[in-house]
């Protein structure tokens, strides 16, 4: 890193940030899909580093806002297209990237940052720690019966994609509203979804789309060789919607296999005389959250029980943890920095795998990474980090 040095994108470097959007993630982005993106990139939300004239490191981030539980919404800095030139790895730039990109956010004011990881091995150092969960589903539906309890309250059709992209939008809206984790997809973010790219079929058809008031699928035919439905989005705001939409899925009776994403609430299998078709062949992180304001963060949830404590934040990465006064009653937050004793001691990213819920104190504190409190107020503390609805990332960045 010694000769070169952290600057600001310039429309001038956008060629050189297609290429090495290229090479670091193996494939050829439509430039409309950049466009696309480049849209909810903040002025000074780019910034790179230039070695002659090839840009050769690259990090940027999206002006967001995350659901929290409870159903508030925060500003959110979604970090997205980190890549360094790989002559150019393992020198320390992506760590030079990482302290401008992060001073500039937190002069920005987001009291979180977001990201999703490549690698899990790479960001927890920057303090930020795994949030939601994905899990990937595998039905083989020649074998799926439905349980004698399992409603089918219908309302679902076949639609062309493209002739239904504001319903989509509008269920979407609902759907990430209520739903921790999940940020608002603005339109050209849909119009580049819906235009299909070829590049972007992993080798399926077209999209096929299934509609329900409350809720809607996309989906892809692969053969590899028999007939697979690969479900790549299954947005449902309602039970009703949810089983309805399945109930579709799982009527295609020349399909063998349908793949889904989905998280561990997943209620198919008990919908199911045998839960065991179900099966989970994936379970991994997905969202990923550093807190930038632990007090705003804090505060702007909902908690499942009451807790008083303090507890002890280490940031190592920059200076945003410290000593916090957490007091929790009838499911709402105070919180101040303090000068008392602490009661738990975490590290920041351990906080961001806490704050939707997806991960239990009780588990993290176990693997010795929540430290401190009697068995009791760790209780209390497992109980009130949950979050009544499953958290999860809306769509990926
Ligand atoms: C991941 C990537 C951006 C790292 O860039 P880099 O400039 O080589 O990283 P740095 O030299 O600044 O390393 C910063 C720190 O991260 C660590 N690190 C870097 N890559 C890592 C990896 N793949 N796994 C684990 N740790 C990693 C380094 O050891 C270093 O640790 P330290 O500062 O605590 O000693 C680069 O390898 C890349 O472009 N990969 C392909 C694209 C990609 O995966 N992008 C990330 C998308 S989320």
């Amino acid at each position: 890193m010694s000769t070169l040095s952290v600057q600001d994108a310039t429309d001038a470097d956008w060629p050189g940030i297609a290429l090495l959007t290229a090479v670091s993630f193996g494939a050829f982005w439509q430039p409309e899909t950049i466009a696309a993106w480049r849209t909810l990139m903040p002025e000074h939300g780019s910034v790179i580093v230039r070695d002659g004239g090839d840009v050769v490191g690259m990090t940027h981030y999206l002006d967001l806002e995350m659901t929290v539980p409870g159903g508030a919404t925060l500003p959110t800095a979604g970090i997205t297209w980190v890549g360094v030139a790989p002559t150019h790895r393992r020198r320390g730039l992506l760590r030079a990237m990482y302290t401008e990109l992060h001073q500039r956010i937190s002069d920005a004011g987001y009291p979180i940052a977001a990201l999703t990881a490549s690698e899990g091995g790479i960001y927890g150092r920057f303090g930020y720690g795994p949030a939601t969960v994905e899990t990937q589903l595998s039905i083989d539906r020649r074998f799926a019966r439905w349980h004698r309890d399992a409603p089918g309250p219908g309302g679902v059709r076949m639609v062309r994609a493209h002739d239904h992209r504001d319903a989509f939008a509008e269920i979407y809206e609902r759907y990430r509203r209520r739903t921790p984790g999940s940020s608002p997809r603005p339109s050209p973010l849909w119009e580049d979804l819906l235009a299909d790219w070829d590049s972007s079929r992993g080798g399926g058809t077209q999209w096929f789309a299934l509609l329900h008031p409350d809720g809607y699928v996309l989906y892809r035919m692969h053969r590899d060789p028999a007939k697979r439905a690969a479900v790549e989005e299954f947005t449902a705001v309602t039970p009703e919607a949810h089983v309805a939409l399945w109930r579709a899925l799982l009527g295609m009776d020349l399909v063998e296999t349908i793949t889904a994403p989905s998280h561990p609430g997943e209620p198919l299998p008990y919908l199911l005389d045998d839960s065991r078709v179900v099966r989970t062949t994936a379970s991994q992180d997905d969202l990923w959250l550093r807190i930038m304001d632990v007090v705003a963060a804090l505060e702007a949830r909902t908690y499942r029980g009451d807790l008083r404590t303090v507890l002890e934040i280490t940031d190592e990465f920059r200076c945003d943890g410290g000593r916090f006064a957490l007091d929790v009653t009838g499911g709402r937050a105070t919180c101040a920095r303090t000068e008392a004793d602490a009661e738990f001691t975490m590290d920041l990213d351990v906080l961001g795998s806490l704050y939707l819920g997806a991960h239990r104190a009780a588990d993290l504190a176990a693997a010795h990474r929540i430290r401190g409190g009697s068995p009791a107020q760790l209780r209390s503390l497992d109980i009130a980090f949950g979050s009544d609805v499953p958290a999860r990332l809306g769509y990926g960045f």
